[in-house]
């Protein structure tokens, strides 16, 4: 394994400018305009899993956009590695703010990576991510070093929920069937604090509709006696909270898996600096749930906030109207035990019961997923751990993100296994923003450091 380090000084450059090629194709899951791009960006996988050595590559349809496989099986005896990642990606917009277009990549040096951070949609979520596992399995296979079998499943649905994927699993179990899933879709704290993701955030993404007069009104005329829409949809929404922004919806808590303070106490030893933190973000002050730390309040806490809010006239100049109806998106991140769709249906109720006479509310549901938490007495969480503290010479802390990945409770309940969040991202790198970009550093640690965990995974499996 130790020659991981020279494959990756002599092939570097080829591993930079193969990513920079995949990363120009706007494969942009949400926006159907771009489905040939997401279909395009499939077979770009597909050649890439060829090229790096993999057998029985596909690309294997789902009612959505496929999934593409590939594996090395080289003893059925061994474990097998099965690597998730996703070559979609979020929608570019706001356009205006990136500096440079997001679907052609730059390299440019930021201050947390001087060494360079390529800059383009997707970078770091997740094209950067799944490729260093495509790279480090080539160095593998080229060297003869593959200590275990390895199956690649990449979709291209991620980002707009995955809907195709638990009939996929259930479809295709025998072929996914693995000892460990190893995923690269998160973060570390620092390049200089490694950490492993033990906990992801479930999701409930909803749509809402207030409406009120059957048609847009003179504000003057009809202002003041007939229901506003939009002056009740933000009534009903600052409403969700209380005073110390809990979640009013009743029983939203009931299922919130309570921390002892013991846990509570050993997280907190997670660096974190809160200034650091505002500054970053130019704020003069968090906000959040009265009781909880900020590392808590993304992490361990449940939580409900606006995506987007919009009727009436919002055009240039001023139009004196009153809407027929106003709209909102709301998602709600969970915590283990919160049931998605239970917290769906409880939301719904509650925004329909809030709703003054006078207006039609409709709730409509997108997409949802469980969270997930994974403990760090496992044997894949301690290759990873042995992993990174081998090639960042620190042993690295677990730590619970917010993000999602629905998946991953779908891949324990349908397929079994355990999942292993070992990402390599920070949380600056602006993923869904304008300017997301990956540390050519960061690509290359994940490179250098995944063949390790095949190496100790194996070795502890056999233990
Ligand atoms: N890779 C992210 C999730 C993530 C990022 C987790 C950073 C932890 C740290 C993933 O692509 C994502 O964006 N997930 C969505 C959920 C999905 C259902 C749209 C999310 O978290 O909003
Ligand atoms: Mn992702
Ligand atoms: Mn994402």
């Amino acid at each position: 394994m130790e020659q991981i380090n020279d494959y990756i000084n002599s092939h570097k450059d080829r591993f930079i400018n193969e990513l920079i090629e995949l990363l120009k194709i706007p494969s942009i899951s949400a926006d159907t305009a771009y489905s040939q791009d997401v279909l395009e960006t499939a077979k770009a996988v597909q050649r890439s899993l060829d090229e790096a050595g993999c057998d029985n590559t596909e690309i294997c349809e789902t009612k959505g956009y496929p999934v593409v496989y590939g594996e090395k099986t080289i003893d059925p005896n061994l474990p097998t590695v099965l690597v998730y990642g996703h070559y979609d990606v979020q929608p570019p917009d706001p356009m205006d703010l990136w500096n440079s277009p997001p679907f052609e990549p730059v390299i440019k040096p930021t201050d947390l990576h001087p060494d360079g951070a390529i800059f383009a949609r997707g970078a770091c979520d997740d094209k950067g991510q799944f490729f260093m596992h495509v790279k480090a399995v080539e160095f593998m296979i080229k060297n003869n070093t593959l200590p275990c079998n390895v199956k690649f499943m990449i979709e291209g649905e991620e980002e707009v929920g995955s809907d195709s994927l638990a009939d996929f699993l259930l479809e295709h179990k025998d072929k996914l069937d693995n000892d460990i899933i190893l995923i690269s879709d998160t973060g570390i704290i620092g390049n200089d604090v490694p950490s492993i993701t033990t906990g992801l955030r479930g999701l409930s993404y909803v749509e809402v509709e207030v409406t009120g007069p059957n048609r847009d009104l003179h504000s003057g005329i009809y202002g003041g006696a007939v229901p506003n829409p939009i002056n009740v949809l933000s009534k009903m929404i600052a409403s969700l909270h209380d005073e110390n922004n809990h979640i009013t919806i009743p029983g939203f808590y009931d299922k919130v898996e309570i921390l002892s303070d013991a846990e509570r106490a050993e997280m907190a030893k997670a660096p974190f600096d809160l200034d650091e933190y505002k500054q970053a973000l130019d704020i003069d002050d968090v906000y959040g749930e009265a009781g909880y730390s900020t590392s808590e309040r993304y992490s361990i806490r449940p939580t409900l906030d606006v995506n987007g809010i919009w009727g009436g006239y919002t055009g240039e100049g001023a139009k004196t109207v009153i809407a027929s109806q106003a709209f909102a998106k709301i998602s709600m991140r969970l915590v283990p035990h919160q049931d998605w769709n239970e917290i769906t249906d409880l939301f719904t109720k509650h925004f329909e019961s809030i709703a003054p006479k006078g207006v039609k509310v409709k709730v409509t549901p997108h997409h949802g997923g469980q969270g997930y938490v994974t403990p760090i007495d496992s044997l894949g969480y301690k290759a990873a751990s042995m992993a990174m503290e081998k090639t960042f010479g620190k042993k690295p802390v677990p730590q619970r993100t917010g993000g999602s990945i629905p998946i991953v409770a779908l891949f324990e309940e349908v397929l079994k296994s355990k999942t292993i969040l070992l990402g390599f991202g920070l949380d600056s790198d602006a993923i869904h923003s304008p300017n997301e970009h990956f540390g050519v550093w960061n690509f290359l640690k994940g490179i250098e450091t995944i063949p390790y965990f095949y190496k100790f995974y194996t070795e502890l499996q056999k233990e």
